[in-house]
Formats: structure tokens, C-alpha cells, sequence
């Protein structure tokens, strides 16, 4: 069953859309509800489909679509490498091998600390920064260079 927290906040995102459109706000109650149980497990997904009036597979779509929702436990830090065109061309591979090695773990994957986990992501709409990285899918970090990725990874806790 969601929480009445969780109810509330998706409660807040429905109003933003028509009554009769409750589905219109799928991802934003999977986003909460990632939010708050770490990862979206199947029973999750189908509570919000529930709560949206919408058939659990259409939920499910969303949840298995979207490289921001986890279907199981990420790292603290979830670091998502963009291996598209753009940054395929500039040097994406190069980042990956780099993190690869320095984690000890490939995409999709969590380090034994459980403190890093690594994807692999698709376009982010900013390739003049290629290659580029995102931190917990909120922090950019672009023009990486395995230097950068080392002191990125060092300022973190
Ligand atoms: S190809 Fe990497 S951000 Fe577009």
C-alpha cells in the first residue's frame, strides 16, 4: 500500500493534469515513489498503476522505458555514461573502460560497498558537452576525461 505521504505528493501531481488524465502522471508518481522506497519493485509499479486507474502493463512500459527509474538497488551514486553518437565520438568508451576499472563493476552493476552503480544511458539532449555523465540522474558532468571522473568520484562521500 503507498503512504499517505506517497499519496499526497501524486495527489499534488494530479492536479496539474485533466481529472479524466490520470495516467498523465505516471512518471512523476514513479519518480516519488522511487524516491521513497529506493527502487520500484513490480508490487510498487502496480500500486501506482492502481492508484492512476491504469492497466499495470501500461505502468510497467514507463518504469522498464526510462533510464532514471531503478528496478532494482542502485549504488548511493548512480553514474549514467551516455555511449550515444556524440559521445561515442568523443571518447565515451574511453570513460566507461575507465570506470569499469576503477569500480570494478559493469553497467548494471553495484560496487560491494554498494556506494557506486553504473548504466548506461542514452542521449541527454546535451552532446556539446560529450562525453558526459550524470550523477543520481540530477548532476551533469561533461567533458569528461578519466582525470575528471577520478577527482568527480574523490569529492564524493
Ligand atoms: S550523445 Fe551523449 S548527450 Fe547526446
Amino acid at each position: 500500500m503507498l503512504t499517505e505521504i506517497t499519496r499526497k505528493k501524486i495527489d499534488g501531481e494530479l492536479k496539474k493534469f485533466p481529472i479524466d488524465q490520470k495516467q498523465s502522471a505516471i512518471i512523476a508518481a514513479l519518480q516519488i515513489i522511487q524516491t521513497e522506497n529506493g527502487f520500484l519493485t513490480d508490487d510498487l509499479i502496480a500500486l501506482a498503476a492502481d492508484y492512476l486507474d491504469m492497466p499495470k502493463i501500461a505502468a510497467m512500459e514507463v518504469a522498464t522505458f526510462y533510464n532514471m527509474f531503478e528496478l532494482k538497488s542502485a549504488g548511493k551514486y548512480k553514474i549514467s555514461v551516455c555511449t550515444n553518437i556524440s559521445c561515442a565520438l568523443r571518447e565515451a568508451d574511453d570513460i566507461v573502460c575507465h570506470l569499469r576499472k576503477k569500480l570494478n563493476i559493469n553497467f548494471n552493476e553495484v560496487t560491494k560497498d554498494s556506494k557506486f552503480s553504473l548504466k548506461e544511458s542514452e542521449c541527454m539532449g546535451a552532446c556539446g558537452g560529450a562525453p558526459l555523465m550524470t550523477i543520481n540522474n540530477h548532476k551533469m558532468y561533461e567533458h569528461l576525461t578519466p582525470q575528471k571522473v577520478d577527482q568527480i568520484l574523490e569529492e564524493l562521500d
